[in-house]
Formats: C-alpha cells, structure tokens, sequence
C-alpha cells in the first residue's frame, strides 16, 4: 500500500513541508529502512543514527554535502572502497571540504579549526553580536513589522561570521550577494554548479586574506589558520587554509540563520512562550536546545558504505548510500518522551543530534548556540509583543508558511512579523 514513506524525500513538495511526518512514516516501517527502488538506506533511529555517525570504519563522508540522493559516481569494485573513493573526490559536490574529507585529512585539518571557536572569542564577539541584532530589530520596530529572513535574521548571521573572520567590512556586501544565490542541497545540476561555484567565488577572496594574515598575524581566526601547523607540526598548504576559511564562512550562515528563524516561529506561535521568556530570560539557553532538537535546522546528512556492515537487521552491503535523518533521530519516541511537543527543561536534551555526532560533528555549534540566544534575547527585550503578520501567513489556526525547497536545511523562504516596541 502506498504511504507517505514510498514518496521521494528529495523531491516532493509535500515532503519539504511536512519532513517529520515522512521520517515518522519511514520510522513505522523500520528505524534502518532500505528504499526498494533505489537502495538509499534511511536512518531513522536515534541509537541507530549515532551507530551510523560514529562508524568512520565502515562509513565515508564524501556524500556528505552532496546527499544520499546523489548517485555514485564510480561502479563499485572490491570490498574496500577508500581507494576508489579518493580517486574520485572532485566528482561529489563540495568532496574536499573538511565535512565530505575521510581518515587522516579529516583528522588534521579538523585539528586546526576545532581550536578556533574557543569560549574568550565566543565571549568577546557577543557584544558585536547583541549591537548588530539591535541595530537591525531597531530599523524593523520603527516600521512596526519586517520580513525577518531577509532583513535580520540573514544580514545578522553573515555580520557575525565576517566579524569573526575579520573581514573587510567593504566586502561584507559581496559576501551577502554571494549567499543569496547558493542552494547546495538542490538536486538541479546547474544550481549545484553555482552553489559550487559559490565556495570558488569565496576562495578567491579569502586567498588574499590568507596571505596579507600569514605576513601580519592579527589575532583573528583567518590569521590563526593562516600561521596553524597540522598536528605532526607541518605546515598546510596555503589552499587548504584558503579553503578551510571560505568554508567557515560559508557553513554556519544559513544553518543559523534557519534555526533562529524556525524558533522565531515557535516563540510566536507557542501559547505562552514569550511572555515566559521575556520575563526569564535565563530559560534561553534551554530554548535554543529545544528547537535544536525539534526544528533544528539541518535534517539530514548522509555516508558511503565504503566497507560492508550490518545496521540492525539489515545488512549494507559495500557503496550503500546512507541518508542519517538528524530530524528524526531528534524525535524517535524510543529516546524522547512525545517527541513531537515542544518542551522546555528536557532531561538529557543535550543528546539530540541536530550538530550531528562523532568525527564531523559541527565545530561551529557553539558559536550558533550563542547567535541564536543573543537574537532571540534582544527581539524579545526589544519588543513587548511579536506576531506573525496575518497579511502574509494568514490566521492562527489557518496559518500559511512557506519553507525553503531545501532537502537538507530546514527554515522559512519568508517570516512576516509585526513588532510591537517595549
Ligand atoms: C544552527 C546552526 C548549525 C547547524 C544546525 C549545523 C549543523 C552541522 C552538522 C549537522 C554538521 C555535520 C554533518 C555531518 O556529520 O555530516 C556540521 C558540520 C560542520 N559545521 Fe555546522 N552547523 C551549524 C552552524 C555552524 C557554524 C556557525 C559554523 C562555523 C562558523 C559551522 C561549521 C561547520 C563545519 C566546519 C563543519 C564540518 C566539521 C567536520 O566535518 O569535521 N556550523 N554542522
């Protein structure tokens, strides 16, 4: 019989706007759950999405950023895949960025930015962070209403990221644009193609950055990369480092940005829920863990069975695609009580997968814990009532919103609030 679980989760629209009920349906079948048509094995299961994540044996992350969807480019042979793997990394999207990178590369380039996002720099940005959210929530209350995607919530996310990379504050602009047009997670070749041209673009900037750094360190990360040695204290060359930083640059503007966009939603929509956090701030913390787990904003990742393994009862034979469902590890009922509520003050919430786990897991996590906090702390001190604006999404309990055709990221195309001041 025909469910939802037999529709083409990288395609279908429907899917994009009701992911949770697909992973729920896939779920009722199984927690490892192969595709018949097309081999993709989805992942489900929290216990058995942390299985997946943490096996860097059996599993490569050259799919990473291109999806399980992502056909193989190679005819498998052999039962170790590595060598084919390596011989035809430029093939995956983004295949030697640090996420899709296996083994010892893995290793010591992760070495180099795991360091660079150390609590005294997280400290010391959040004042740039709560001054650019003000000034931006400002412009929005004096018309009494924004589009929150465009107007704050993205230009807020890309300040951030430049301030931190101490870029030029000339090409904050350019940097913008670039973003503006790059949706990675599209299957559409040629929109692949600028999405991968994006990070080229990006390079080529952060090249001369690199090297004006590596002549006059100043403290900042771009500097930091530019002087770092890999562990066994030889040097990278200078387009890993160029590379590295372009992907800083890129990694954590859209994910944060969709995150504190769909808490934005559930603070407005969730009975209650901003008066109780503008009145106790220090329940913050906790929010942002919640909606991580419940609406984080990356839905999924992916590996390459480069050796064959068992996943509970099913055996994954050598080159099976693997889709790990973060949003659904983040509500399998068999870890989280009524996963699919809202609750503040989860026990062990920290365990939710929305950054992932194991060798990959997002360095940038606390870094986007801290922007979606210090976001959501000024609109709601700023503010003494938001609603979503009707003209727009229509009625409570009639609402229309409309997310981004992303089958990775999960967030709004538009957010339309009406803003009362404080
Ligand atoms: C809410 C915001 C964010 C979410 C939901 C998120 C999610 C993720 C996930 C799920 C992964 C691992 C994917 C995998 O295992 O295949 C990842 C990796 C990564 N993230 Fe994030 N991320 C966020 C923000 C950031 C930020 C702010 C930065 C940095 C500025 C960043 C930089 C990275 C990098 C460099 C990796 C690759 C790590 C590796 O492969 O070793 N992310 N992120």
């Amino acid at each position: 019989m025909s469910s939802l679980a037999d529709r083409d989760y990288f395609t279908d629209s429907f899917v994009v706007k009701n992911p949770y009920a697909y992973f729920d349906a896939v779920r009722e079948r199984a927690p490892i759950y192969c595709i018949p048509e097309s081999g993709v094995v989805v992942v489900v299961g929290h216990d058995e999405a942390l299985q997946v994540l943490s096996d860097t044996d059996h599993f490569s992350a050259v799919n990473s950023a291109s999806g399980a969807g992502f056909p193989l480019p190679f005819e498998p042979e052999g039962d170790d895949l590595t060598s084919q793997i390596e011989a035809n990394r430029d093939k995956f999207v983004a295949g030697r960025e640090l996420i899709a990178l296996d083994d010892n590369h893995h290793t010591f380039s992760r070495a180099i930015v795991s360091r660079l996002f150390v609590p005294s720099r997280l400290n010391a940005s959040q004042g740039f962070m709560a001054k650019t959210a003000d000034e931006l929530i400002q412009t929005a209350l004096a018309k009494g209403k924004a589009e929150f995607v465009q107007e704050i919530n993205v230009p807020y996310t890309t300040l951030v990221i430049a301030d931190l990379l101490d870029v030029p504050e000339a090409d904050h602009k350019f940097f913008a644009e670039v973003f503006r047009n790059t949706d990675s997670s599209n299957l559409n070749q040629a929109e692949r193609d600028v999405a991968v041209h994006s990070l080229i673009v990006l390079a080529k900037y952060f090249g001369p950055y690199v090297q004006d750094r590596r002549k006059a360190p100043r403290g900042d990360i771009v500097s930091e990369l530019a002087i770092a040695n890999y562990p066994d204290g030889s040097k990278p060359e200078e387009s890993e480092i160029v590379r590295l930083a372009s992907l800083l640059f890129a990694a954590g503007q859209d994910t944060t940005a969709k995150l504190i966009g769909n808490g934005v939603r559930y603070i407005v929509e969730e009975p209650g829920l901003q008066d109780r956090l503008r009145s106790d701030p220090s329940l913050l913390p906790d929010f942002v863990e919640e909606m991580l787990r419940i609406e984080g904003s990356s839905k999924v990742t992916a590996r390459l069975a480069r050796k064959a393994t068992r996943l509970g009862d099913l055996d994954i034979p050598v080159g099976t695609r693997v889709m790990v469902s973060l949003a659904g590890a983040n509500r399998d009922p068999r870890r989280w009580n009524e996963p699919n509520s809202f609750e503040l003050n989860r026990p062990k919430i920290k365990e939710h997968l929305a950054f992932s786990r194991g060798a990959h897991a997002c360095v940038g996590a606390q870094l986007a814990r801290t922007e979606a906090r210090v976001m959501f702390d000024r609109l709601l001190a700023l503010t003494s009532k938001i609603d979503l604006d009707e003209e727009f999404h229509g009625p409570p309990g009639a609402r229309t919103l409309e997310y981004e055709h992303n089958f990775i990221l999960r967030g709004f195309a538009e957010l339309h609030l009406k803003l009362t001041p404080a």
